[in-house]
């Protein structure tokens, strides 16, 4: 399960609340209850669990330790400063600090009976004051006078000297044999000092270091923790004599070393970070004091702890950015300066304007909305501002490199769009990267100016690629030339006579205008491209003109094609022929005079045959005997066929009745006209004006 995300803000607030602190706790391995205070209290506890019935005094505190006393008292352990305080019948429990010879001879008479928990290190030492003093031996005694156990071990020896410090040492004068010895919590330090006065004070010193082991262990390991740590906490209670020996030793070696009774006396607010902290406690310290003590700095570093999972996991959760990775975010919004993105990162990043694109009419906030996923590049983890500097156009770039690398390597075609025009040519930029494409090499016609293809896009087929020289050079005259041969051999593949296709005016000449109908070019010949007479085809098309174009022929062999372009529907004669019917007598103009017969142009796009023996009355070898070209003459139309758009005529019948027809009959030629002439008579426009309707082109 993941860490829940805080805001910047709730983060900085968790931190000052819980304070961040971290602490490293050293504990001493001495620390607590020696041997003799252990013993003592279970002795205690055992009597206590023996008889309840007897009452149970204690010769004053069982232990320097509030806490241990008062638990005692609360189990029916009541301290007596006098043995004749105590009831009879009693129990009366010895503590561990011992007493002297006299108290002992005082509860005999009492008829106490003892629990006696001195400790056997303390009894040693009566005994050994008890033995020199008989033997002859002074008796000096290092430590504290009103510790009860240096009182205790007086009684041993009424006469014997105490001797708390160097000063009262250099007051010692003995000149016979002394024997001393240390109260058992004095400190190793200590009693050398003052043995090295009294040396020069006794004349026969017999010096018994009488202190406990675990006393001189303890306070060696104070002194070695003081000494390393920031802060030191003695735990234990200010009567206690070893426990006030350890402040002594911790503050000699830790200025802030603190004594300490118990938890509650363990200020937090004298802590700082990463502190490393020394805790040491006196004999008369139990375990429970030192475990809370502990407790609750480990409470302290268990919330940093949390607070450092806390960090670590929101770190975690958080993405680590470097200058230069690519990395996915998410739109947060756009606008065509700059757009926001959510990294998934302590800060956000910004795309400036200038590192979104190098297309100059994409417009930012059309192209990326709120919410959005995109990749970006790293430019600055950190952009001065707290804020991560992205480029999207850098991204393009790098992957531009890479598309082109590919589409080298396996020939494919990039799309780019041309951004200038330079020496020789153009550069495109294809996904940022800039591709050179010689003037050549931009289309597979001629170009006079280049700069009509900047802002336009454009296909390209890489003709040459070096990453390392950063040079690419590009085609789209080969690009063109491809399509242009595909679209050739789709257009062979699929043309008809009689289709329908648009195409492009290309090219004019005289005698026609060549029209490209994808792929290739067509010829539209003059005559087709308007029923009426023309003397060049730019008086019916231009060049560039789109057009609509009908496939009149098609030769595969030798690649050509023949358009029309003039529509049927706008043939005159289609219109006027309407106006005209057979029997009807009819005015023109004579237009053509051939050996078979004469045309007529009744109106212009429309014209008839009169066929050689329907000129005249008279027997004629040729029309030019009677008739003259433009002359206008009358005639009656004798057929009209219109599917082959052709009119018959008969100058001969549109005359006057003769009275002679005998005569006439005789004069007048053959009617018949003959099937070789009937041909001819199909009259058209072309066929007016002598043009030809060829398809090939000339
Ligand atoms: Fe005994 Fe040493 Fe403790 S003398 S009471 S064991 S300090």
């Amino acid at each position: 399960m993941g860490c829940p995300r805080k805001s910047k803000l709730e983060m900085a607030l968790y931190l000052e609340v819980n304070g961040g602190l971290r602490l490293e706790i050293i504990v001493a391995k001495t620390s607590g209850f020696c041997f003799g205070v252990s013993r003592a209290i279970r002795m205690v506890e055992d009597s206590l669990e023996k008889d309840s019935k007897k009452k149970i005094y204690s010769l004053g505190p069982i232990i320097h330790n509030r806490q241990v006393v008062e638990d005692f008292k609360n189990k029916g352990v009541e301290i007596i400063e006098q043995l004749d305080q105590a009831q009879k019948n009693a129990i009366l429990i010895i503590r561990a600090h011992g007493i002297s010879p006299e108290v002992y001879e005082q509860i005999k008479e009492n008829n106490i009976e003892v629990v006696d928990t001195t400790c056997p290190f303390v009894s040693k030492i009566h005994s050994k004051v008890s033995e020199c003093s008989k033997s002859g031996y002074s008796i000096v005694i290092v430590g504290d006078r009103s510790h009860p156990e240096v009182v205790g071990i007086k009684g041993w020896d009424k006469d014997a000297v105490v001797v708390e410090n160097e000063d009262e040492a250099a007051g010692v004068n003995i000149s016979g044999k002394a024997c001393v010895v240390a109260q058992t919590t004095l400190s190793e330090q200590k009693w050398d000092k003052i043995c090295s006065v009294l040396k020069e004070r006794i004349a026969e010193p017999e010096f018994f270091n009488t202190i406990c082991s675990a006393t001189s262990d303890r306070q060696r390991e104070a002194r070695d923790i003081a000494g390393k740590v920031d802060v030191m906490f003695v735990i234990g209670d200010p009567n206690s004599s070893n426990t006030r020996k350890l402040l002594e030793i911790g503050s000699e070696y830790c200025p802030r070393t603190y004594l300490i009774e118990n938890a509650s006396q363990l200020d937090v607010n004298i802590l700082k970070e990463n502190d490393r902290v020394g805790v040491t406690a006196g004999a008369s310290t139990p375990d429970w004091i030192i475990e809370e003590v502990i407790g609750k700095m480990n409470q302290i570093n268990k919330t940093a702890d949390e607070e450092l999972n806390f960090e670590k996991m929101y770190e975690e959760s958080m993405r680590v950015l470097h200058d230069g990775d690519i990395v996915k975010g998410r739109v947060i919004r756009a606008s065509d300066k700059e757009v926001f993105v959510d990294l998934g990162y302590k800060a956000d990043g910004i795309i400036p304007q200038e590192e979104i694109s190098d297309n100059p009419d994409q417009r930012t906030g059309e192209v990326f909305k709120a919410g959005d996923e995109i990749e970006v590049y790293i430019m600055k983890v950190n952009d001065g501002e707290g804020n991560v500097l992205l480029s999207k156009k850098r991204i393009e770039y790098i992957k531009g490199w890479d598309r082109l690398a590919e589409a080298y390597s396996k020939g494919e075609l990039v799309e780019g769009f041309v951004s200038e025009v330079v020496n020789s040519g153009v550069i495109a930029l294809v996904s940022g990267v800039r591709v050179f494409i010689p003037a050549s090499q931009l289309s597979d016609r001629h170009v006079d100016d280049l700069s009509k293809f900047v802002k336009k896009p454009v296909t390209l087929k890489i003709l040459e690629f070096n990453r390392q020289k950063k040079k690419v050079i590009g085609s789209h005259k080969v690009v063109l030339q491809k399509e242009t041969e595909e679209a050739r051999k789709n257009l062979w593949e699929n043309i008809e006579v009689g289709q329908i296709l648009t195409g492009t005016v290309k090219r004019l000449t005289d005698f026609g205008a060549f029209v490209d109908i994808g792929g290739m070019d067509g010829l539209i010949h003059i005559s087709q491209l308007s029923w009426n007479r023309i003397k060049h085809p730019s008086e019916v098309v231009k060049e560039g003109q789109q057009v609509e174009v009908s496939i009149l022929d098609i030769n595969k062999e030798k690649g050509k094609i023949s358009l029309g372009y003039r529509k049927d529907i706008d043939n005159p004669w289609e219109s006027a022929i309407n106006r005209y019917e057979v029997g009807s007598i009819v005015k023109g103009k004579v237009v053509n005079l051939m050996p078979f017969g004469v045309f007529i142009e009744l109106e212009p796009g429309l014209t008839g045959l009169v066929h050689i023996s329907q000129v005249s009355r008279k027997r004629i070898n040729k029309p030019q005997e009677v008739l003259s070209l433009g002359q206008e003459v009358e005639a009656k139309i004798t057929e009209i066929d219109r599917e082959g758009k052709r009119i018959s005529l008969s100058i001969k019948e549109a005359l006057p009745v003769i009275e002679d027809e005998a005569q006439a009959k005789n004069e007048t030629q053959d009617e018949v006209i003959p099937d070789e002439h009937k041909e001819d008579m199909k009259v058209t426009l072309g066929d007016l004006i002598g043009e030809d309707t060829g398809a090939e082109e000339k």
